[in-house]
């Protein structure tokens, strides 16, 4: 592992842990460039028959996702994908997995738009997708209902002043670690010092949660079932690191 630079936020000398409480708004893009017309008629027609129902989860209160219900009974073990981006790798383990029922949660419209593309041409019909923040997602879900949890790549945000918009942080590792089957794993791929750093140290603080890593190839190598993002092949770092992490039993 890289040493943490000083003066750096991530110092965790300020602080045992680093933290300080989240933000709850979303920071990131919802908009980019206007979308063609098969992807503005995918976004109308197809999402509204894949998306996930999360009634009032932004104020804490929604009611939990019947997941057999939202796979119509074809899957019983479900995965869920924080940030998926334009959506490679949910539709490469969608493809992979055909018995698993896959979530996906993403607030970039043009992503989802692409992700809707990939699966119309596709036919995949082991996804559905969420259009906004992964966080009303998580606080819907039932305890112990997912086998895998991927964060692939979140943003950074390196800056000091940003740290608390990381996405890895104790509240939402509490409701991962809720969703989480005992056993089950939770991965984080990253190639930016501080956020490999940031996670290291978050996750270290937890006793939920147990690092499946016996040495550095563990964490340096993609697993074969991990597959390249579009992010990460353009990332400026060059070196991902591959971070799992298996639900501790209750
Ligand atoms: C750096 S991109 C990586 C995308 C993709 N995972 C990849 O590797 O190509 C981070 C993604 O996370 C999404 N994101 C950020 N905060 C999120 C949140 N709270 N819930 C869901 N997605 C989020 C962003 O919109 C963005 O698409």
């Amino acid at each position: 592992m890289t040493d943490i630079p000083e003066n750096t936020p991530d110092d965790p000398s300020e602080d045992p842990s680093g933290f300080q409480p989240p933000e709850l708004r979303f920071f990131g893009r919802r908009k980019g460039p206007s979308l063609s017309d098969r992807k503005q008629s995918l976004i109308d027609d197809l999402l509204p028959t894949i998306s996930v129902p999360v009634d009032g989860a932004d104020s804490g209160e929604g009611r939990a996702i019947d997941l057999d219900g939202l796979f119509k009974g074809k899957a019983q073990r479900y995965w869920l994908e924080i940030g998926f981006g334009k959506g490679e790798h949910l539709a490469w383990q969608a493809q992979k997995n055909p018995d698993i029922g896959l979530i996906g949660c993403e607030p970039y419209l043009n992503g989802v738009a692409g992700l809707l593309s990939f699966i119309d041409d596709e036919a995949i019909n082991n996804i559905r997708i969420y259009g906004d923040d992964a966080r009303h997602v998580l606080k819907a879900l039932p305890d112990a209902s997912l086998e895998r949890v991927f964060l692939i790549h979140p943003d950074p945000w390196p800056k000091r002043r940003h740290a608390r918009r990381r996405f890895i942080n104790p509240p939402n590792l509490d409701q991962i670690a809720r969703v989480l089957t005992d056993g089950g794993e939770f991965r984080v791929g990253t190639d930016h010092p501080i956020y490999r750093e940031w996670t290291a140290l978050q996750m270290s603080l937890r006793d939920d949660f147990v690092w499946l890593a016996e040495g550095p190839a563990d964490w340096q190598a993609r697993p074969d079932d991990w597959p390249e993002t579009r992010y990460e092949a353009k990332a400026l770092e060059g070196k991902a690191t591959y971070f799992r992490y298996r639900r501790a039993a209750r």
